[in-house]
């Protein structure tokens, strides 16, 4: 049955009804549907548009079928077009004349766009929530690794010393700023778009402050045609996940080089990899893989919705059914993806020697010997020099500077005496960088102890 049978005299054609209906997907929003059923007649009897009774019996019809749906005792069949029309439909069917009361001084349209919000709304706390275990994860790691020395990079050239505590702190602040934005656009999405009718509002006197109160809203919206028009919100969705993906595809990029047979400065767990079916001795990192690779379905998404938007006239269009498959698809790979990366690198084993051996056969340590000159009264520009020919040196011979004896420091600059060895140490050329935000330790801790009190604050 339709709900807009009247005007019509022909039945619809099969392939115009399957390539229309949208209750194959957006069945995934049933229960916000029945939720804000619920509160528009709560509204509706509040305000004496509907009966007690009718009230009543619709509040009671559509609990059973939201009982009976998760019970698996009513099922979604192909029928009806949408979610919309099947549980009216089906309210009707088991209630009679009160359920066909249900639909009074509502669209579709902004109907929908308020399933779609609620049902965003619930995923932006998940969201929030995953990142939020992530980033507990993270501080735990680095609290562990504040003396793990490593390379840090720049161009994938060994650069300066670090800490894996100080690497990882730039994903937790990439991930937190990744929650921020979450939090942003939960702040602005927050208002009930119900009551706007097709888009022109509607004749009834409703109290739209009071349906927005009881859906969980901070009040209504103000403008009843972008109220059934507006996608910004799952746009901004879209973005921030766009986002939240690229910061994990960036780390599991590192993962798989850190992982590799020429790094080996870290192992992933066997309970995180996978195998060859023919070279017996491969450990694949399938799962971080996936992760970067899924990425692009996300931007895939966020550019799709993007592009199906950019030509809409106002008000509602149908163009707009085509958000659902791609926020659901998108939200779905997200949370996916930040649940098997919080277990990959809690179960993943760092090899701190061989991440401090690295550090310390790649000359690291040169911006330090340089800064012990200057020190010692050279000018920076020839520093810098003298250094590369300390380099130049070393790397003929296939030694590290730490290795040089101090003849042969002497021989390429007078100025060096026995303390450059301490001046270049691992330990000194990562201790000594102290001011907020830099890897040493007293730095470190202090940072960690702002990121603690920060997740003292519950998710969303
Ligand atoms: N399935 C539709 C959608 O997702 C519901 C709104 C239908 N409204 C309409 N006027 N046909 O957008």
């Amino acid at each position: 049955m339709k709900l807009w049978g009247g005007r019509f005299t022909k039945e619809t054609n099969q392939l115009v009804h399957n390539f229309n209906e949208s209750l194959s997907f957006d069945q995934k929003f049933y229960r916000q549907d029945i939720e804000g059923s619920i509160a528009h007649v709560t509204m509706l009897a509040k305000q004496g548009i509907l009966s007690r009774e009718d009230k009543e019996a619709i509040v009671c019809g559509l609990k059973g079928i939201l009982k009976d749906i998760e019970e698996g005792k009513l099922d979604i069949g192909p029928g009806a077009e949408d979610i919309h029309s099947f549980i009216e439909e089906t309210l009707t069917e088991r209630i009679g004349e009160a359920g066909k009361r249900l639909h009074t001084g509502r669209s579709r349209n902004d109907q929908v766009a308020l399933d779609m919000k609620l049902y965003t709304r619930d995923q932006v706390r998940e969201l929030d929530g995953l990142l939020y275990r992530l980033l507990k994860e993270l501080l735990t790691l680095m609290e562990e690794h504040i003396h793990t020395y490593m390379p840090g990079f720049t161009h994938m050239q060994k650069a300066q010393p670090i800490t894996l505590a100080h690497h990882l702190g730039a994903y937790y602040e990439m991930f937190s700023r990744d929650r921020g934005r979450l939090h942003d656009l939960y702040q602005r999405m927050n208002y009930c778009p119900l009551g706007s009718g097709a888009l022109a509002g509607t004749t009834y006197p409703l109290d739209r402050e009071y349906t927005a109160e009881l859906l969980g809203f901070y009040g209504p919206t103000l403008n009843s045609m972008d109220s059934v028009a507006d996608r910004d919100y799952l746009l901004e969705l879209l973005s921030a996940m766009s986002m939240i993906s690229m910061h994990l595809s960036r780390f599991c990029e590192e993962l798989i080089i850190w992982n590799s047979n020429e790094y080996r400065f870290v192992e992933l767990d066997d309970s995180y990899s996978t195998g060859s079916s023919i070279m017996p001795q491969k450990k694949n990192p399938d799962i971080a893989e996936l992760i970067r690779g899924k990425t692009g379905r996300v931007y895939g998404a966020f550019v799709s919705l993007l592009t199906t938007m950019k030509g809409l006239p106002l008000a509602y269009n149908k163009d707009m059914q085509e958000d659902k498959e791609l926020a659901f698809d998108a939200i779905d790979t997200v949370k996916g993806c930040i649940l098997l990366f919080t277990g990959m690198i809690s179960t993943v084993s760092f090899n701190r020697d061989v991440m401090e051996k690295s550090a310390k056969n790649g000359f690291t340590n040169a911006t330090d010997a340089a800064d012990y000159l200057v020190n010692h009264g050279v000018p920076f520009r020839d520093a810098h020099g003298i250094v590369g020919k300390l380099v130049l040196f070393c790397l003929e011979k296939g030694i590290s500077l730490d290795d040089m004896s101090l003849e042969e420091f002497k021989a390429i600059s007078p100025v060096f005496e026995e303390d450059i060895y301490q001046a270049i140490s691992m330990k000194t050329c990562v201790e000594k960088r102290m001011t907020i935000g830099a890897p040493g330790e007293e730095a470190m801790r202090k940072v960690i102890g702002i990121y603690k009190k920060a997740l003292e604050e519950k998710p969303l």
